[in-house]
């Protein structure tokens, strides 16, 4: 017990040790844009729950916590791809969405070229950083490809496409689970699989976790998919009610409807935990905490 404790309070430093590091991170863009520089780091700046970076320290601080300063730099690379997501995803030709973070998007501070092209390089740069990782060459390649899949083509970006493609044609239940999974859960799952993989514990964990990130990323977009009904954008820190054209667990069962699936999800998460070590199960029961109810 007292071993778990003193883990705990490793991960809590750990997690404090990456925020900062994050500020710190910046990287010196060359050139004389007046303000491109400023704009690159900003969203990473105004905050953020960095879910996909704790996750991943969930997983190398009990399983391999002498790599846990090692894993600042994927960590880091994991939450510049997730922010690059959101700042498309509330352009004006997607979600067209003026807050974010409890900030103005780069889209409204700045114009919408900066926005796509502060994306678009967080997105390259995801990868620079994973191939500068202090970490083993096969391992750092390793987390490219997942990150590619599970960040791109494979994941996030088709999920995109296909919510935005779908917006007033409604799909059936099945479908809107699985393009939850694609936008959303893939890059959740893959947060936890790279932790494994940085941590070098075997493939059946890497795949087991993986595919309990998709049950708890699936229940992640349905639990903001509720948000975007339920809080007011000051509330979520994010423009909200934006999803009426959308294919939203709210929108297809009711917002009764949603919870209900959101908590049979809950129960099955805390289920498949208990198979997990005693350490990898308290440091997520203790992340999710402030996300069960
Ligand atoms: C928002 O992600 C977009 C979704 C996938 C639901 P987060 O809820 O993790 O946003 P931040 O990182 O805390 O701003
Ligand atoms: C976005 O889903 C998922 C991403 C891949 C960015 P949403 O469009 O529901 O996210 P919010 O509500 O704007 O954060
Ligand atoms: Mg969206
Ligand atoms: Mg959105
Ligand atoms: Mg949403």
């Amino acid at each position: 017990m007292e071993n778990m404790e003193k883990n705990m309070n490793f991960y809590k430093v750990i997690c404090d040790e990456f925020e900062d590091f994050l500020l710190r991170s910046a990287p010196k863009i060359e050139g004389f844009h007046p303000h491109f520089q400023e704009a690159f780091w900003k969203m990473l700046e105004c905050g953020g729950k960095r879910f996909r970076p704790k996750l991943l320290f969930c997983v190398v601080c009990s399983l391999n916590p002498m790599l846990a300063r090692n894993a600042f730099v994927p960590a880091l690379a994991l939450e510049c791809l997730h922010t690059y997501s959101l700042i498309h995803d509330d352009l004006p030709t997607m979600d067209n969405a003026p807050l974010r973070r409890g900030n103005p998007t780069l889209h409204e501070s700045y114009d919408e070229v900066v926005a796509t092209l502060v994306g678009d390089g967080l997105n390259t740069y995801a990868f620079y950083l994973l191939s500068t990782a202090r970490l083993d060459a096969s391992v750092r390649v390793q987390l490219i490809k997942e990150l590619a899949e599970n960040g791109g083509i494979g994941g996030m970006i088709i999920g995109q496409a296909m919510d935005c493609y779908f917006e007033n044609k409604q799909l059936e239940l099945a479908s809107l689970e699985l393009l939850h999974t694609y936008k959303t859960a893939k890059l959740i799952a893959t947060s936890l699989k790279m932790g494994a993989i940085i941590a070098n514990t075997p493939v059946q964990l890497q795949d087991a976790l993986y595919a309990f990130g998709l049950k708890l990323g699936l229940f992640f977009q349905i639990r903001d998919d509720i948000i975007d009904v339920t809080c007011t954008s000051t509330q979520a820190g994010k423009t909200t009610h934006k999803d009426t054209e959308k294919n939203s667990y709210v929108n297809l069962l009711g917002t009764q409807g949603a919870r209900e699936k959101l908590k049979s999800l809950q129960d099955s998460i805390s289920k498949d935990m208990e198979a997990f070590d005693e350490r990898l199960r308290g440091h997520i029961a203790n992340l999710l905490k402030g996300y069960f109810e």
